[in-house]
């Protein structure tokens, strides 16, 4: 059977990333992934690439099937995430291009099946939503990559109004994206170590003077910076630590889990 040590989730714009990758589909007990996986090697590490939006872009932020894709990630095996993301700026603390590492996460998400807990006592930690050690080896990994901020993830497919994206920033929030809930609350489920990479498409509607943002702009400004995002997930990947000892699994030893951790 095979298997994986490592996944990469490819956002907006981010649909291969291995040479000659096995293609493997998974079937759940929550319906099929946003696509089959493609699974390859990178620097000795067998990784999973997950188009989260599918091969295609057929799924829309709010129609990402997160609990199949979280599940069958870790059915191949899979304990490690990053999941590179585009994401609007709501500061001028950040510009298009950057590449954040957020450390908090707001979820304004409202119709998403946001986890794996169906029945029992099952209460996650989630003061700190990313992995500390894979945060820093993303961080340490290149040159000017930004650490930390907090990311609001917001229901799409619209994007904001000027007066959401002033709210947004006023709550003192730097970046803006749609698909970073429930995926990280999911890989937490899943017993994975999971980290945020945001690659800034934009300025929202709130810095902006002019017509607010367009899908198009993400769209180009993903499209720019891909080749650059793929070579820093490389040497991520290369870097990576030791997933055994990580409190991102260690936090459902002794309690009854009353889902399937495959
Ligand atoms: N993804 C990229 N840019 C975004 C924005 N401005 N709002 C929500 N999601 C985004």
């Amino acid at each position: 059977m095979t298997r994986a040590d490592v996944a990469v989730i490819g956002g907006t714009g981010f649909y291969s990333f291995l040479d000659d990758p096995e293609e493997v589909a998974v079937e759940t007990p929550y319906g099929a992934p946003s696509s089959p996986l493609a699974v390859g090697t990178v620097a000795g590490r067998r990784v999973a690439f997950l188009p989260r939006h599918g091969a295609d872009h057929a799924h829309p932020p709010h129609g990402i099937n997160y609990r199949a894709n979280a599940w069958a990630l870790r059915s191949l095996g899979v304990r490690q995430v990053l999941a590179p993301c585009a994401v609007g700026g709501l500061r001028d603390t950040v510009a298009p291009g950057d590449v954040v590492v957020p450390d908090q996460l707001v979820d304004r998400t409202h119709r998403r099946i946001g986890s794996f807990v169906e029945s029992g006592a099952v209460h996650l930690p989630f003061a700190d939503p990313y992995c500390g050690r894979l945060r820093e080896t993303v961080v340490s990994a290149g040159d000017g990559i930004a650490d930390g901020g907090t990311m609001v993830v917001v229901e799409g497919p619209r994007f904001s109004t000027r007066a959401e994206s002033q709210h947004y920033a006023a709550q003192g929030w730097d970046l803006i994206n749609m698909t970073g809930a429930p995926e990280a609350a999911l890989a937490r489920e899943m017993r994975q170590c999971y980290a945020a990479i945001a690659l800034v498409t934009d300025m929202d509607a709130g810095v902006e003077h002019g017509s607010g943002v367009g899908q198009e702009e993400v769209f180009a400004r993903f499209r720019e910076n891909l080749e650059r995002l793929k070579g820093l997930l490389a040497d991520v990947v290369a870097a990576l630590p030791d997933p055994d000892g990580c409190s991102c699994s260690g936090w459902a030893d002794g309690i009854n889990l009353t889902y399937e951790v495959p």
